[in-house]
């Protein structure tokens, strides 16, 4: 019976296109030889021999060399299992990589095997997660659903996963952050879907995070229900391409890097930034910043880098000179008309400790020549000015 079958499903396999995962088929083919009912000796060389030359791995080969000259065979007893490696069926486990990406599954695989690593599930077809999708996955360390049409997660399903730490996310069908997320995640990617909401908690019982990137949603600044992300401290947040009028007043506290470009940010006020004296980035280009309320980048004296580039000042904002660290300020494609003496760098030795390496200015409706050389004295070269004429 069992070496019917062989005879059957083996070639088939491997006279058809050869997909890279065959070799897994292939040894549920060796398994299925080895079952307690097959009868020995075997006797289609002829097909080993090709199934030989076709296989790419060494090891492999001379497993089953092994198998075919009866040394291996010998050791199975009756009652051992037959050697069947757990894999989703269609899916690649290599590595403790279980790849089962582009197979149009409409659900998470069943027999994932339990010491995977990263779990593979980018551009299929899912819409939920089950409460037991990943039951026993506790080694799980990253996770990819991306592209999905995920619009509903169990709140359980991720309780298994004690120890992951990236899950993707992106491009998927979520109105809100989904609840329960382990307390080992560093980096979640929910770019491109339809979250609207950050429910009050989300984030409790996380802790450190990394990165958090989930742009592209349509999240007003009302969405952010207040203690959003309480608790959480955070490196790095994207809210890029949403629908902010305004910078959100209660993200983690300690953000070393904030990116809000791509919004419908009207000013920044005196208050907005004063949560977030760590930063060292700060992206708002293309918003509609018209107005920058004096002192309010005096919260953020950490800077390193500031794009405004793309909005609607009409001046340099205030308090540049003052930020010690400030390297890189984006100001093109604004509406600035003059550029003051003393608008980036202190009267004298200032405090700035690190000179100006990148400062553009082009795409304003400025006479540069009209700018004082000085303006740039402390600036570490010429090089790093990008000037150029205004062009409308
Ligand atoms: C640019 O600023 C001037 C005033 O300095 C204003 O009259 C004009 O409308 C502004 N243009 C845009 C596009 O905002």
């Amino acid at each position: 019976m069992t070496r019917i079958s062989v005879l059957f499903v083996c070639p088939q396999v491997l006279t058809s296109k050869m997909p890279p995962h065959c070799s897994t088929l292939l040894l549920l083919c060796v398994a299925q030889l080895l079952s307690p009912s097959s009868a020995l000796p075997f006797e289609q060389k002829g097909f080993w021999d090709f199934a030989l030359d076709t296989m790419d791995s060494g090891g492999m080969m001379s497993m089953m060399r092994d198998m075919e000259e009866g040394s291996a065979i010998d050791d199975i007893t009756p009652t051992s299992p037959p050697y069947m490696p757990m894999c989703p069926f269609g899916c690649l486990c290599q590595l403790r990589i279980v790849q089962c990406s582009d197979l149009g599954l409409t659900e998470v695989p069943k027999d994932i095997p339990p010491d995977t690593k990263f779990l593979d599930l980018q551009n299929n077809r899912i819409t939920e997660l089950k409460e037991n999708d990943f039951k026993g996955l506790s080694n799980l360390y990253a996770l990819s659903v991306r592209n999905n049409l995920i619009s509903k997660v169990h709140p359980r399903a991720f309780a298994p996963l004690k120890h992951m730490q990236k899950l993707y996310f992106s491009k998927n069908l979520m109105t809100t952050i989904p609840k329960n997320l382990p307390a080992s995640l560093v980096e979640l990617r929910i770019h491109e879907n339809l979250i609207k909401k950050v429910a009050a908690g989300t984030f409790s019982g996380l802790g450190n995070m990394n990165c958090i990137e989930m742009g592209a949603n349509p999240i007003q600044n009302s969405g952010f229900e207040p203690g959003a992300f309480k608790g959480l401290k955070l490196n790095y947040l994207r809210i890029s391409e949403a629908k902010l009028t305004g910078v959100p007043k209660d993200l983690p506290e300690n953000l070393r890097e904030l990116h809000l470009d791509h919004n419908q940010i009207q000013a920044l006020e005196l208050e907005d930034l004063s949560r977030y004296k760590n930063l060292n980035r700060l992206g708002l280009g293309f918003n509609h910043i018209r107005n920058i309320e004096k002192g309010s980048l005096s919260y953020v004296s950490m800077l390193r880098e500031l794009h405004l580039d793309n909005n609607r000042l009409t001046r340099i904002p205030q308090g540049l000179p003052t930020m010690k660290y400030l390297q890189v300020v984006y100001l093109h494609s604004n509406n600035i008309s003059q550029v003051g003496v003393d608008d980036f760098c202190q009267r004298g030795f200032g405090m700035k400790r690190t000179f100006y390496n990148g400062i553009s200015l082009f795409d304003n409706p400025v006479n540069y020549w009209e700018v004082q050389p000085a303006t740039f004295r402390c600036v570490s070269n010429r090089y790093a000015i990008q000037f150029g004429n205004y062009k409308k």
